[in-house]
């Protein structure tokens, strides 16, 4: 049976009866409208884990202003149906309110690894996603937590913030699942037009096309990206926010591959930013 947290406390107390039996605990952090890619890292989780804590949680310190937290997707009852049959038995669901102290003035920021792709235009964004994980983190005491790869800069500012700060947590990263065209599944994804959801294959088209040149045995950056944008500013309704090759441990622009590599892009299609991305040489 699903049990439904809505405070920290709440949920520690759950917690706190799995860890004095010597269990173990998974996290996976979600922002709710749950779809095949979270259903992926849950049931991974399940499978690791004694238990598992699944949370649904918008956060608004993760969004700039002008972005969608107001309109973010957001369905509570499928997420509860979606978590309990991939087997997790504790969802925490707390309002801001019941997650932040209305004075709170601790943050948690990751420098240098934050610097591009996304933290070029979502400055604040990294600093968000850092202080709730470390939140979610220690109240669920978590032994393992479960972030896709979809979100690729984000698992490596998590890894690094957990290997910096000495937490006691492994961090698991998961495969993107795609829709069958190819098609990153994203939470975002429900905001497209039937003529945008068409568009928005260019994203993994593009995927392809990295990844197709450097198995070929492309190793310039320049060559793979300047390939890979042609085929996005082919798209009409697509508008790059950017195509780059950093490397994968320490997220620095590339010229020529000799390690570890994420290719990542973030696209607009219409007004809907999509992001997508390979990791080539792991
Ligand atoms: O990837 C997400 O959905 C969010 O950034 C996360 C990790 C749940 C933190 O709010």
């Amino acid at each position: 049976m699903l049990t439904v947290a809505t405070t920290p406390e709440q949920a520690k107390q759950v917690i706190s009866e799995w860890k004095a039996q010597g269990l173990t605990v998974g996290l996976v952090p979600t922002m709710g409208y749950l779809h095949e890619g979270h259903e992926s890292l849950i049931k991974r989780a399940v499978a690791e884990n004694d238990r598992v804590m699944v949370s649904v949680f918008v956060n608004p310190i993760q969004f700039a202003p002008g972005e969608d937290l107001e309109t973010y997707p957001r369905d509570f009852e499928a997420d509860k149906r979606l978590i309990e049959g991939a087997g997790a038995t504790l969802v925490f669901h707390p309002e801001p309110a019941d997650l932040y102290f209305p004075d709170a003035c601790t943050y948690v920021n990751v420098e240098g690894i934050t610097a591009e792709l996304c933290g070029k235009t979502r400055p604040t964004h990294f600093r968000g996603v850092c202080t709730v994980v470390n939140k979610l983190m220690n109240i669920s005491q978590a032994d393992r937590a479960y972030f896709g790869q979809k979100d690729a800069q984000q698992l490596a500012v998590i890894r690094r913030m957990v290997r910096d700060l000495n937490m006691n947590v492994q961090v698991v990263g998961c495969p993107i699942v795609r829709e069958e065209d190819g098609l990153a599944k994203s939470s975002r994804n429900t905001y497209l037009s039937a003529e945008e959801r068409t568009a928005a294959l260019v994203l993994s088209r593009a995927v392809a096309e990295g990844q197709r040149l450097m198995e070929a045995g492309e190793r310039s950056a320049a060559t793979v990206l300047g390939a890979m944008k042609q085929l996005i500013e082919a798209e009409p309704l697509a508008r790059i926010d950017y195509v780059e090759m950093v490397s994968w441990d320490d997220i620095k622009p590339v010229e020529t591959v000799d390690g570890p590599v994420l290719v990542a892009m973030a696209v607009y299609i219409g007004k809907t930013r999509l992001i997508d991305n390979f990791i080539f040489g792991e």
